[in-house]
């Protein structure tokens, strides 16, 4: 009998012990099957009570029954406790904090170049053009011959092209997408033609072996160089603000007839003269002029019937005026410093 007590005793013992350092739900699990399970050390206890003289086994058996109930009681009261622990954790863990700012995901800005050739053609759908393209790598037909600048003609030499074949290169100019478009349609015809284009030039400030140009173009009865004139002095109040001025300077295009370069008065001084302009009040825009007969014909348009406009403006000049960027090349490399200056 009293071994039997001490035994209770140390289970009673070992067990608060072995309670107390369980510190999580499994443990005290654990803890449960170890002590009050089939295979416990209660029951292997309460199996030596057969050893036991009649007399002493209702007293054996009430010792073993309270031990029970204090272990079932103690390990109630812990179970409680570290559930309470875990629950808490737990909360803390998943906790969010709604009032936290969100993380700021970087917004993109519009490339100034795309920018530069959103404005300008904006100006002319506004006029009712609609857009055209044409390929990049392009036939000698449509970028030379068909524009009136036969093989040998010295046009060709200040366009020093690449060239893939004989008759296919990477054009030089937007102008073969005139060609095209005449080729397809049939008048009145208002297109513009935004795109890249490709000149055999070393890099610097201002020129560059790949570049972008927008080409306009309008063909219909009565289309005159006053008609041109508007439409251009448009594009140079829209981009450059109302006061601007333009100026056209006879030249030479082997598609139009009579040609002319034009200039924007210059936004920075008014026209006074400054570093921007170089002093000349005026900065070169673009080149301009009516569409060549030879040019009409070739498509198929009929000259005594039909006269048209065309202009031919450069994206990146236009871009480093609008925005005062200084170094052409700044548009080229992709530095998120310099892009993100656009939004
Ligand atoms: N294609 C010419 C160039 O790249 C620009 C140009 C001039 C286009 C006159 C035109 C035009 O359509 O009429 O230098």
């Amino acid at each position: 009998m009293d071994d039997l007590r001490t035994s209770l005793e140390r289970i009673r013992g070992q067990f608060d012990r072995e309670a107390r350092a369980a510190g999580s739900s499994q443990e005290l699990e654990n803890l449960r099957v170890r002590y009050l399970g089939k295979k416990g050390e209660l029951t292997s206890v309460l199996r030596l009570m057969g050893q036991l003289p009649a007399e002493e086994r209702p007293a054996a058996g009430q010792a073993a029954n309270e031990t029970r109930e204090a272990i079932e009681a103690a390990l109630a009261e812990r179970v409680a406790v570290v559930a309470a622990q875990e629950r808490t954790l737990r909360l803390s863990e998943e906790k969010i904090d709604i009032t936290l700012p969100g993380i700021r995901r970087p917004m993109g800005a519009r490339h100034p170049l795309s920018k530069a050739a959103d404005e300008i053609c904006d100006v002319f759908l506004g006029l009712g053009y609609s857009i055209a393209e044409g390929p990049e790598v392009e036939l000698d037909h449509y970028n030379f011959e068909m524009l009136n600048t036969p093989a040998g003609h010295p046009a060709r030499d200040t366009q020093d092209t690449f060239y893939i074949s004989d008759s296919v290169l990477l054009r030089t100019q937007t102008s073969p997408v005139q060609v095209r478009v005449m080729e397809s349609t049939r008048p009145p015809i208002r297109i513009v033609c935004p795109g890249r284009v490709y000149r055999s030039d070393t890099i610097d400030a201002t020129h560059s072996a790949v570049f972008h140009q927008i080409e306009g173009l309008a063909v219909d009865k009565g289309i005159t160089m006053g008609d041109l004139v508007g439409s251009l002095q448009l594009y140079a109040r829209r981009l450059f603000g109302e006061e601007t001025k333009i100026r056209l300077r006879p030249h030479h295009f082997p598609f139009t007839e009579p040609s002319a370069e034009v200039d924007v008065s210059c936004w920075v001084c008014g026209g006074k003269g400054c570093r921007t302009c170089k002093g000349e009040g005026w900065v070169e825009m673009l080149g301009a002029g009516m569409v060549h007969p030879k040019v009409l014909v070739g498509c198929g348009i009929d000259p005594e019937v039909y006269s048209g406009f065309a202009f031919g403006i450069g994206v990146e000049r236009t871009a480093m005026a609008r925005f005062g960027i200084e170094d052409l090349r700044a548009m080229y490399e992709n530095d998120v410093r310099f892009l993100s200056q656009f939004k």
